[in-house]
C-alpha cells in the first residue's frame, strides 16, 4: 500500500475497530490520531479538553496532520471525529468515510462493552442532544472531503474492511 488510508467519520461509528481489523487482514500498520495526541501530551483527550479547551486540541490535530504529511506512508490512519478539519487532509492519503445514521451510532455506543467509558472519554458525546447537533453540522462536510464512502449500518467488520479494500484497490 503506497498511499495512506485516512479513515474519518463521526465519533463511535467504529473507526478504531475497523482500522485494527483492516490492519491485521491486509498486513499494514495503523495509527490513531487521538492516540498520537495522548502520547505526545502525556494526558487523555478528556483532560486536554478540560484543561486547555477544544481549540487547543484542534491545534494538536493540525500538528499531527503535518507530521503525517511529512513522515508517514503506506499506513492506515484512524482519525478523531473532528480531524477532517485540518487544512491538509487531502494531502495525507485516500480519505475513506465510515458513515451511519446518528441513531445507529448512539445505539452502537450504548450497547457496546464498556459503554459508559466509551461515552465518558468523548467530551463532545457527553450530551447526546449536543452530539446530534454536531452530527448534523458535520454530515455534509464529511461527504464533501471524502474520496470513498462506506455505509457501515448492518455490516460486519469483515464486510466493511473488504469494501474498503475493494474500493481503495488494496490487495492482501
Ligand atoms: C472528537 C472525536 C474524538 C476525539 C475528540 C473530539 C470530535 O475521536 O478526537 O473527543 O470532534 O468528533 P473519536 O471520533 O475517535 O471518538
Amino acid at each position: 500500500m503506497k498511499k495512506n488510508i485516512i479513515l474519518i467519520g463521526f465519533m463511535g461509528v467504529g473507526k478504531g475497530t475497523t482500522a485494527r481489523a483492516f490492519s491485521k487482514t491486509y498486513d499494514v500498520f495503523n495509527i490513531d490520531t487521538d492516540d498520537l495526541i495522548e502520547s505526545r501530551e502525556n494526558r487523555k483527550i478528556k483532560k486536554i479538553f478540560e484543561e486547555d479547551g477544544e481549540s487547543y486540541f484542534r491545534v494538536l490535530e493540525q500538528e499531527v496532520a503535518d507530521w503525517i504529511e511529512d513522515c508517514i506512508k503506506g499506513t492506515l490512519v484512524s482519525c478523531g471525529g473532528g480531524f477532517y478539519k485540518v487544512d491538509n487532509l487531502k494531502d495525507l492519503g485516500t480519505v475513506v468515510l465510515l458513515e451511519a445514521s446518528f441513531e445507529w451510532i448512539l445505539n452502537r455506543l450504548l450497547t457496546s462493552k464498556n459503554a459508559e467509558l466509551k461515552i465518558q472519554k468523548r467530551p463532545l458525546f457527553a450530551n447526546p442532544e449536543e452530539a446530534k447537533k454536531l452530527y448534523i453540522e458535520r454530515e455534509k462536510a464529511y461527504q464533501k472531503i471524502t474520496d470513498i464512502t462506506i455505509n457501515v449500518e448492518g455490516k460486519s467488520t469483515e464486510e466493511i474492511i473488504k469494501e474498503i479494500a475493494k474500493k481503495a484497490k488494496i490487495k492482501k
